[in-house]
């Protein structure tokens, strides 16, 4: 018997597991030219949440009574595909369930194992890892003597911006929801200064630790944090919005103050999203695949164990449970 998560609900606020349920069901079969599949890794990612409502997104929202669908890494076990032998290790947007076909393998990517972990690529060497280096260099444009700030930085994708930053020059300082966050931060991604937003007023810790101000915010968080940055930029920096993930579980917008700093200081505020960068994926995968080797990029993976986990895993991935990239294994390596 195969074990698959559907959507049983739409949230309305904050998700829950009444949202989902672990469902039995039958054993996928492929026909000629398809690919089957034994999920690995189980990518948790905030945008999720989105899919989960019914307005419309930058991605479909996801189908009430259907399985939730997010990048997996899967092993082939069996294709009639002359593109895919037993044994490959490929990611997808598939299904979460165990097993599942692909019909004509389209959508599959093959996973270089000789660049990393497999499960990176879904993470440091894939869409979250470019999502860091378009945000924070292309858009963040960082320079020695710059100060960087990156909300949300002992995340997936935070991590690897305040990384990226330093490497261009900049002092960077992270916060994050935790003092084991904010260590991990300091001790061992190398950021200049950290601190625990939970504790404390943002104000504060800007002042602090910022006190010549910002020339670079790297944006996952939105809201009150987006505020205090407005509050804390210098004239002419620049603020790539990646995410605004306290919004994400909210059922009203409650909208950004201070916007005018647009104007009086010249900022440049600048949404984007990783689907129109596909093409910068290799570029980025040759350029980043070495420092993960040597050592000089870190990057923190937390792996929830069993697809039955999978749905608390996902509400925690967002309550901030994780210090990195979550992701749930499903099967063995
Ligand atoms: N633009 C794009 O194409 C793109 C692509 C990928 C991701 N993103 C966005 O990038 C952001 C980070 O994604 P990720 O995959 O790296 O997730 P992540 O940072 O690994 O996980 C989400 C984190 O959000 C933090 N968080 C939750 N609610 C918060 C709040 N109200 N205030 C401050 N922090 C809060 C939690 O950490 P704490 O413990 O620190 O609170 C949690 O660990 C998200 O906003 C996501 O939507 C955008």
């Amino acid at each position: 018997m195969n074990t698959r998560i559907v959507l049983t609900k739409r949230p309305s606020g904050w998700v829950d597991e009444s949202c989902f349920a672990v469902q039995d069901c039958a054993e996928p079969v492929g026909g000629p030219g398809d690919v089957l599949l034994e999920a690995i890794y189980l990518s948790t990612d905030p945008y999720l949440r989105g899919r989960m409502n019914a307005g419309p997104s930058y991605a479909p929202g996801f189908e009430i009574g259907k399985p939730i669908v997010s990048r997996v890494v899967a092993r082939v076990i069996a294709s009639g595909n002359s593109r895919f032998a037993v044994g490959d290790v490929v990611w997808g947007f598939l299904d979460w369930a165990l097993r599942s076909v692909v019909p004509r393998g389209e959508g599959l990517h093959k996973i270089d194992t000789t660049l990393g972990r497999i499960s990176h690529a879904v993470s440091v060497l894939g869409m979250p890892g470019l999502t860091a280096w378009v945000g924070a260099i292309e858009i963040g444009q960082p320079a020695p003597g710059d100060t960087a700030y990156i909300s949300s930085a002992a995340g997936t994708v935070g991590q690897l911006a305040g990384q990226f930053a330093k490497r261009a020059g900049a002092r960077v300082v992270g916060s994050a929801g935790g003092d084991d966050k904010v260590d991990f931060l300091r001790d061992r991604c190398g950021f200049d200064a950290a601190f625990n937003y939970k504790t404390g007023s943002i104000d504060e810790a800007l002042a602090e630790h910022c006190p010549q101000g910002l020339d670079l915010y790297f944006d996952n968080v939105g809201g009150s944090t987006l505020e205090a940055a407005l509050r804390h930029a210098r004239v002419g920096a620049r603020i790539p919005v990646c995410g605004m993930i306290s919004a994400y579980n909210e059922v009203d917008d409650p909208g950004i103050k201070g916007l005018q700093a647009l104007l009086t200081k010249r900022i440049a505020m600048t949404g984007f999203i990783i689907y129109d960068h596909v093409h910068k994926l290799a570029a980025y995968q040759a350029r980043v695949a070495p420092w993960l080797r040597s050592g000089e990029l870190v990057f923190q993976e937390d792996i929830v164990q069993g697809i039955e986990q999978a749905p608390a895993a996902l509400i925690g991935m967002m309550k901030g449970e994780a210090i990195g990239k979550r992701l749930v294994q499903v099967a063995a390596e």
